[in-house]
């Protein structure tokens, strides 16, 4: 692996630095307390090509690599995470499950428009008794010949709101277990498709995460991705690229909280001298610096893997195991370090330790991280 970053990898990277700086921080806190989802942003990060990072410009892609899409992704959560898991969906479970999964006519149709922001993408696979447990899903899509009949509820759904493309996962044949699941694409108004409410979270609160409800939705037979039979295949394999994303993402909030807390460490006085004078303070920061520079080789190591097409569905899920935890550690440590001050909105801290605790739930909680990794491991 190449530890040196190619010019046009730190102009990506530094393109990424600007943007979050210039035009996420302005109204990233009121954005955490409206839960305002940033249209506006996400057609300037369309123009950007931030969208469609990795897809093939003859889609209207970037045509970039996946050590590009980690740059972007960590630069992006630095500021505002809940920016990044728009631009993470989009990207690694939308465009990436079309790209590498659809037919030529669902890549023309569809492409064009996710890869530039003019459409935004959500994919589709928990429900309210399947998360962790994703092939025990009870949406069933029943095949009518030229179409099948899709009944259901998903949940948690990212981007659930606001996207025009749904990449919907369901049962087709029970008996068959996950051979009988499959992926289908379902269009913004097709008839019988609900949206419900918007769930008032914890943390990424300026993303969009809502219920979805099909009664009786009428989907086409050539909206299906794959060989039939393919969807549940379609999601892991997918989900593994995804998880890169998220790595990508916790990485990012983690390297955030260090840098405020650093900087407030050089700033704030007690007993006479800077806090980072104190041993105590000083020894976070080199716990924190440390911690992040391993979870960035592991970051790294995936998004290598993906370009070297290599298999990466374990490194992904150790980069996203071990970068999530790191966040989540290190985010209440730049609380601890800014004190009473940690606690109010105004010094990012607070919001930074709420957004990290999503990256140990989703996309494969921690747990699951697990049982990927040591069913690898375990395997002869
Ligand atoms: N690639 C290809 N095939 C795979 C695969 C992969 N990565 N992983 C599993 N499969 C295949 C298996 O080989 C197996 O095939 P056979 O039956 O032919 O042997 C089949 O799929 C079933 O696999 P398992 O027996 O391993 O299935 P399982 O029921 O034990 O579950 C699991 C495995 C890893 C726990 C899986 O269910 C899982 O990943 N769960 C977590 C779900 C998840 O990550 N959800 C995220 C939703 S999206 C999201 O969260 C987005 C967001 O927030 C922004
Ligand atoms: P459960 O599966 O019920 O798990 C509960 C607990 O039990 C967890 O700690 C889990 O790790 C543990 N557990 C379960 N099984 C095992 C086991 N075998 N061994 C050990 N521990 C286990 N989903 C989508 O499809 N698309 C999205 O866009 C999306 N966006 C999301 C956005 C947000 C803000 C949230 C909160 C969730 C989102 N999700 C999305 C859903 C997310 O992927 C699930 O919440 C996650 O996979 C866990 O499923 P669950 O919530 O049903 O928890």
């Amino acid at each position: 692996m190449d530890f040196n970053l190619t010019e046009e990898h730190m102009m990506i990277r530094d393109a990424a630095r600007d943007f979050a700086q210039n035009e996420l921080l302005p109204g990233v806190i009121e954005r955490d307390e409206t839960q305002h989802f940033p249209d506006e942003l996400v057609k300037k990060m369309g123009a950007l090509g931030f969208m469609g990072i990795m897809v093939d410009p003859k889609y209207g892609g970037s045509g970039m690599d996946a050590i590009s899409y980690v740059l972007i992704m960590e630069e992006l959560s630095k500021i505002d995470a809940s920016a990044s898991v728009i631009v993470s969906v989009n990207n690694s479970l939308v465009c990436y499950g079309l790209e590498a999964f659809g037919t030529e006519a669902q890549k023309q149709k569809y492409l064009p428009k996710l890869a530039t922001g003019e459409f935004i993408g959500a994919f589709c696979l928990s429900e309210p008794e399947a998360g962790s447990d994703a092939t025990s899903q009870k949406t069933s899509a029943i095949d009518k010949g030229d179409y099948y009949i899709l009944n259901g509820t998903k949940n948690w759904i990212t981007n659930g709101g606001r996207s025009d493309v749904y990449l919907v996962i369901a049962q087709t044949d029970k008996d068959k277990g996950s051979h009988g699941i499959n992926a289908f694409i379902v269009e913004k108004g097709m008839e019988g498709f609900h949206i419900g409410p918007k769930e008032n979270k914890l943390g990424i609160r300026g993303s969009d995460t809502h219920t979805l409800q099909f009664n009786d939705v009428k989907v086409p037979k050539e909206n299906r991705i794959g060989d039939d039979g393919f969807g549940f295949r379609f999601a892991m394999k997918t989900l593994s690229g995804g998880r890169i994303g998220i790595a990508a993402q916790a990485l990012g909030i983690a390297q955030g909280a260090y840098e405020l807390a650093r900087k407030y460490s050089k700033e704030r006085k007690a007993f006479g001298t800077e806090i980072s004078n104190h041993q105590a303070i000083a020894f976070k920061l080199a716990d924190m610096y440390t911690d992040i520079t391993a979870a960035r080789h592991l970051v790294m190591q995936a998004a290598w893997d993906k370009d070297q097409g290599n298999n990466y569905d374990v490194s992904s899920a150790v980069a996203k195991l071990y970068a999530s935890k790191v966040a989540m550690e290190h985010t209440v440590e730049a609380v601890q370090i800014h004190g009473g001050n940690g606690f109010v909105k105004d010094y990012h801290v607070e919001r930074l330790m709420r957004d990290a605790k999503i990256t140990q739930i989703y996309e494969g909680t921690s747990e699951i991280q697990k049982i990927v990794i040591s069913r690898s491991i375990l395997r002869d």
